[in-house]
């Protein structure tokens, strides 16, 4: 029987933060339907982060009335204080995100704040979440680079990723934010968080900078990883990471999984429909790659 690897889709997220100029509301909330009929488990749908920090998804409200919510899906936004809690709670997200980085020069630039003030601000978050039922996911950012600082060790990853886990989040995403990972990178950051935290609560979010992005999620595989973050049409970067280009694309992700015998349940000709919306919507041309 093929094993299930789940496949958290971010494009509407991760990838229309960075897109110049802002995609209108009305595209934002036909992609993310076409993206529900291919049966995604998890959408990440948008931020409720400041609009003066990211002006794209400054919609997020309009945009989670919007949509059309398909029943198996579950739509998830990103929260990085109590602020943006109690809007995504009013909108109805099936679930948050807390957003942390494993470089302070990172944190400082996305979040304006420390890594420990990060973890202060996430507190009541979670505790709030926890009270109302949402699950709320972590994410580490600049697990192998930061733009700013340089190379990142293995052991700030595991401190931050074991802080998040402790206060709650029930799943942790490794965030290769500028894509500079590489199979040994990874696998060295990899084996550092996995002395603390079981694979099955681990997500590989790579970013496809240099197209190394594959690799580095054929390694997580052999190291017990089963949840990837991909984006249709490789959308993808964040305006507080220069050089951070795309994310990995979902297309090539299933490409890549397919044949070595893992299953994800998305329907493939739903999905490539809305890659083709996002060619029409944004400026990115989609590229496929054989491998
Ligand atoms: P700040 O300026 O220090 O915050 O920003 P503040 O508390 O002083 O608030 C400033 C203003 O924003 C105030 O409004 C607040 O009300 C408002 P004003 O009084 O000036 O009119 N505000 C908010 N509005 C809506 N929703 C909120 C919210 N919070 C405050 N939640 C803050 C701190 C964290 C808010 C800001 O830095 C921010 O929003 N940053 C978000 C940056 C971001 O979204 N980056 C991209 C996502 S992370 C990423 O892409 C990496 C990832 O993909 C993984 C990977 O690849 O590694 C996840
Ligand atoms: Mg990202």
């Amino acid at each position: 029987m093929s094993e299930h690897v789940r496949i958290y889709e971010v494009g509407p997220r991760d990838g229309l933060q960075n897109e110049i100029p802002i995609i209108p509301t009305a595209r934002k909330i036909e992609l993310i339907d076409l993206l529900s009929r291919a049966g995604f488990e998890k959408i990440e749908a948008t931020s409720f982060v400041s609009p003066k920090w990211v002006p794209q998804l400054a919609d997020a409200l309009d945009v989670m009335r919007g949509i059309i919510r398909r029943p198996g899906t579950g739509y998830a936004v990103l929260t990085p204080n109590m602020n943006g809690f109690e809007l995504a709670q009013a909108a109805g997200a099936d679930e948050v995100a807390v957003f942390a980085s494993a470089s302070e020069g990172f944190s400082r630039k996305n979040i304006n704040c420390s890594i420990a003030e990060s973890l202060v601000r996430f507190e009541p978050l979670l505790a709030a979440a926890g009270k109302a039922g949402i699950r709320v996911r972590g994410y580490v950012s600049c697990v192998v680079a930061c733009p700013y600082d340089g190379e990142v060790a293995p052991e700030a990853v595991r401190d931050i990723a074991l802080a998040l886990r402790e206060m709650g989040c029930y799943e942790i995403s490794l965030g290769d934010t500028i894509g500079a990972g590489r199979p040994a990178t990874v696998s060295r950051m990899l084996k550092a968080v996995l002395a603390g935290i079981p694979a099955t609560e681990l997500a590989g979010h790579f970013h496809d900078t240099e197209n190394t992005a594959l690799d580095n999620v054929a390694v997580s595989l052999d190291m017990g990883l089963r949840t990837f973050d991909s984006a249709v049409g490789g959308l993808g970067g964040c305006p507080y990471a220069p050089g951070a280009k795309g994310n990995l694309s979902t297309s090539a992700l299933l490409d890549f999984l397919e044949p070595r015998g893992f299953e994800t349940g998305i329907n493939r000709a739903a999905l490539q429909a809305a890659e083709c919306y996002v060619a029409a919507i944004t400026s990115k041309r989609i590229e496929r790659r054989e491998r």
